[in-house]
């Protein structure tokens, strides 16, 4: 009955045909290791945001007058609706702790590299469209947090040159932030930028698929094909890579519920104290700092306090915060190693990998904290460090001394 009811179907649409180019019969590399779960994971996490996003949208009101109202509702009155928020809310700092171990994973094992730079990319385009997403999702609580967080991202688009006041009133859609910037925040965040979210990921997916997946050895499978034209260090992704994402999924679940239900909040990290406050214009927080995953950029932006070439210092640190990541996308060309992976290279990419990494971090923090000379100082040296990762490369990824790379995989 089943294989009636499938050739059926497959006469008609290519289900099989696609199980079997993207599943049954898709060879992966047999070394993927533990970095290879986050893009799964990713997934399953980009699905619970859609899923609990629409159930929270049911019970949301997206006007000023009634957000803040609505979503005290929705944790205390909607039944089970303090859960389906809190997995939103956790799910979207799950959601940027997952995709920064997955870009992670690339810097080390050279996955941008060619053939892959589209497919890189593709996941720079999702990183840039998370960020406006996550930003957006922010405000629609319409806490003080929301509200002066909002001004503050808002405002940044004021520096450009001759538009940059028009700019800044046509993005609020009003003189101040109001009613109209929140309506079409929830547009943008709960329609338009979903559905382009989903749009890129089906592309990132095809991409890869296309190139096949890279691996901890940077080696192309491949270049290495049995008898029956397969590659020789390929397994099928089903079943062997299906079972394995499962017991990511588990971890990962036994983690996200973790949080969820012990410490939604994170300490202030996850859902920050001003924003259980209703957005007030007239009463500035004490100190404004985005969600975590938006600190190293917000502290390099604050980094920037002086004028180079008289270009003025707030121009020049949207440009060097913007610039953190649009410099990602040139990243398959600066790299002019001969091998791929980690494993393979000299110590100077090792080092150079480790010094970005501390900074980034480092930058994390300082976003958290109020300003001081002293931080300012130390977020301009992780501010360079991170730009001399990406800047100096092609010079240091030529002189570095790489090892020799095997013809068949590692394990
Ligand atoms: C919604 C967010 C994303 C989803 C759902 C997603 C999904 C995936 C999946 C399922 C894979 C294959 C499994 C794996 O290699 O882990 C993958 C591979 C990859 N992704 Fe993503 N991804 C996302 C974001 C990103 C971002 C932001 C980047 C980089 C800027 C990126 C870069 C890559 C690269 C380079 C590979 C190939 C890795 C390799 O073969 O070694 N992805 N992605």
């Amino acid at each position: 009955m089943a294989s009636k009811f499938m050739n059926w179907v497959d006469a008609r649409f290519p289900a099989t045909q696609l199980w079997n180019e993207h599943i049954g019969q898709y060879y992966a590399p047999k070394n993927f290791n533990v970095w290879y779960y986050f893009g799964s994971l990713a997934m399953l996490v980009l699905a619970n945001q859609l899923l609990t996003g629409i159930w929270l949208a049911m019970f949301y009101k997206p006007s000023a007058a009634e957000a803040f109202g609505s979503v005290a509702y929705i944790m205390r009155d909607v039944e089970w609706g303090w859960l389906i928020r809190y997995m939103h809310s956790t799910g979207a700092s799950f959601f940027f702790i997952v995709v920064y171990l997955h870009m992670f994973r690339a810097l080390l094992y050279g996955s941008y590299r060619k053939p892959r730079e589209l497919l890189w990319i593709f996941g720079c385009l999702i990183f840039l469209a998370l960020m406006a997403e996550a930003f957006m999702g922010y405000v629609l609580p319409w806490g003080n947090m929301s509200y002066w967080g909002a001004q503050v991202i808002i405002s940044l688009f004021s520096a450009i040159p001759v538009i940059g006041e028009q700019l800044t009133t046509w993005i609020r859609g009003d003189f101040v932030i109001g009613d109209a910037t929140l309506n079409r925040f929830f547009a943008l965040h709960v329609v338009a930028l979903p559905f382009v979210l989903v749009g890129l990921v089906i592309a990132h997916i095809m991409a890869l698929h296309h190139v096949g997946s890279n691996n901890p050895d940077g080696i192309e499978i491949k270049a290495n094909k049995n008898a029956d034209g397969h590659p020789a260090d390929g397994i099928p992704f089903h079943p062997y890579y299906t079972v394995k994402d499962l017991f990511g999924v588990g971890v990962f679940l036994i983690l996200f519920c973790g949080v969820i239900f012990f410490a939604p909040e994170f300490g202030g990290f996850f859902l920050e104290p001003p924003n259980f406050t209703e957005a007030n214009p007239s009463v500035t927080p004490e100190h404004i700092a985005p969600v975590w995953y938006f600190t190293p950029f917000y502290a390099m932006l604050r980094a920037i306090n002086f004028e180079v070439l008289g270009v003025p210092a707030k121009l020049l640190g949207v440009i060097t915060m913007f610039g953190a990541v649009l410099i990602m996308f040139v990243l398959p060309w600066l790299d002019r190693s001969k091998v791929k992976s980690i494993r393979y290279k000299g110590w100077i990419f090792k080092a150079m990998l480790a010094a970005f990494v501390v900074a980034f971090v480092i930058l994390g923090y300082i976003g958290t904290q109020a300003p001081s000379p002293l931080l300012t100082t130390i977020a301009q040296v992780c501010t360079a460090v991170y730009f001399a990762f990406f800047l100096l490369m092609p010079f240091y990824s030529v002189i570095d001394r790489t090892k020799p790379v095997p013809e068949r995989v590692t394990g």
